[in-house]
């Protein structure tokens, strides 16, 4: 860990904790062992770290570099690159290539050449890379370091040897977290670190950064502190929505209790959504954990939940589109009034000319306006349909199927939920209760058939 003194305590705490050397790391053993033999062995290949934010990549890398070169040498044996830097073909061929192609006098060892964030190199980049990591290897090694594997592209993945980063275990994080807890003699509770843990999803860095602006904010780190902290709803704030969602007040009065809640708090609407999800599924995960049969119960109140929602949406549509029938029969309207007054004011037209047109133009009005409901009246009789039959749902989530499954019961399931039927509740068909294994289950490709038809006439199912 880098020193505590001096101008390291104006630091953010991200840097003035990052790992010094390679035994500071937290989880990772494998990689870390691994590199550590390479480097004990001097064979470094090249490297491709990747994996999400703060989990330690930039860290890993500058710890082997410490490892490799003495700080005498470390800025001439190693040219660090990342997203703030160029990241077209011309620093490929232009730093790059300059730095690797060169040796230094007196050093028998290779240079490092470390691109951080490669994520954002062009594609044209990466490809010049190749041939330069090819050529110079005997001068040179590369580590790459990225967060999406997808952005390289494979010529230069198979030149590297890979290591994932996985997100870091709470149970690895707590250690460290109390050690800088400690060093900076912050108050925190149980539940602060906790809540910490949770919102970084094993990101350290999320962690650090969250920890310090809480500890400069708030005499103590507890829970409510944190998610004030980062603008996260509070525990009390997702009771007092989901009770006044389950207290049968109306659709109106209950948006508008959750919006308030959130713009009074400065609430983020898919954290809301994503703390009532877990709330409302626990109930649902603990019965399947516990092999009891309550999860019908709750399938089926989901999908009551799901068709109400969907009702909504679809008196929203019905309702629309009337309002569009009369806006568009008023205009017919206006527009035959426009044209019967226009005409009135033609004086060169004869009384029986007149009301010839007169008539043409009621006609016509008349006509467009039989055309435009004769138009909505199909739209009606589609709208009546506008419902998924039963039967070609899953009879578990009650879902539109994808990959339906017959029993030798005969009952239709989709593939992953009678799996997940199987593993978790136990061996039977949930139907009709008659023993059943995995190996048991066929595809049933007629009903499959029916519904890629159903669903080629009728798109909207999709949002179903
Ligand atoms: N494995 C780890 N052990 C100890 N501290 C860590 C670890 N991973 C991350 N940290 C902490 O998080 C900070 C950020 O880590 P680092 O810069 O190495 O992440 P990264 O994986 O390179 O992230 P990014 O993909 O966003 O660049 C470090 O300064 C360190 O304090
Ligand atoms: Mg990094």
């Amino acid at each position: 860990m880098s020193d505590n003194n001096g101008p390291a305590l104006r630091k953010p705490w991200v840097e003035k904790y990052r790992p010094y050397s390679l035994d500071e790391l937290i989880s990772h053993d494998e990689i870390i062992s691994t590199i550590s033999r390479f480097i004990k062995q001097k064979q470094l290949p090249h490297l491709l770290f990747y994996g999400p934010p703060g989990t330690g990549k930039t860290s890993t890398i500058l710890a082997c570099a410490r490892q490799l070169y003495s700080p005498a040498l470390f800025k001439s044996m190693v040219l660090e690159l990342n997203a703030s830097d160029d990241r077209g073909i011309g620093i490929v061929r232009g730093q790059i290539l300059n730095f690797a192609s060169t040796r230094t006098i007196f050093c028998d060892t290779f240079k490092l050449i470390i691109l951080d964030e490669a994520d954002a190199m062009t594609n044209d980049a990466q490809n010049a890379l190749r041939r330069i990591i090819e050529k110079y290897t005997d001068n040179v090694r590369f580590c790459i370091i990225c967060n999406y594997l997808s952005k390289i592209i494979p010529a230069l993945q198979s030149r590297c040897t890979r290591f994932r980063f996985a997100p870091l275990s709470p149970d690895k994080m707590i250690p460290r977290l109390e050690q800088i807890v400690q060093s900076e003699e912050i108050q925190i509770t149980e539940n602060g670190k906790k809540a910490l843990l949770t919102l970084s999803k094993g990101d350290m860095r999320k962690v650090l950064n969250v920890l310090q602006s809480t500890a400069m904010a708030f005499d103590i780190v507890n829970e409510d502190n944190v998610y004030m902290c980062v603008g996260y709803p509070l525990r009390q704030d997702i009771e007092n929505i989901l009770k006044a969602l389950l207290s049968g007040q109306s659709f109106q009065d209950s948006f508008q209790n959750v919006d308030g809640a959130k713009c009074a708090r400065g609430l983020a609407l898919e954290d809301i959504i994503t703390e009532l999800h877990l709330i409302v599924m626990r109930p649902y995960d603990l019965s399947k954990e516990q092999r009891q049969n309550f999860g019908d119960d709750i399938t089926l109140q989901l999908r009551l939940a799901r068709k109400k929602r969907w009702n909504i949406v679809e008196e929203k549509r019905i309702q629309e589109e009337i309002e569009l029938q009369s806006y568009l029969n008023r205009l017919i309207k206006d527009d035959m009034e426009n044209r019967l007054s226009n005409l009135k004011l033609n004086e060169n037209l004869h009384e029986e000319q007149l009301k010839e047109k007169q008539q043409e133009i009621e006609q016509e009005c008349d006509d467009h306006i039989k055309e435009l409901n004769n138009i909505y009246s199909k739209v009606d009789e589609r709208r009546r349909k506008r419902d998924v039959p039963d039967f070609l749902c899953g009879k578990i989530s009650f879902e539109i199927l994808t990959d339906p499954v017959i029993t030798p019961s005969g009952i239709t399931y989709e593939r992953k939920d009678i799996e997940e039927h199987l593993q978790r509740v136990g061996h039977f068909d949930p139907v009709t209760r008659v023993k059943l294994t995995q190996d048991q289950l066929i595809p049933n490709f007629s009903m499959k058939e029916v519904v890629d038809s159903f669903i080629a006439e009728n798109e909207w199912s999709l949002d179903y």
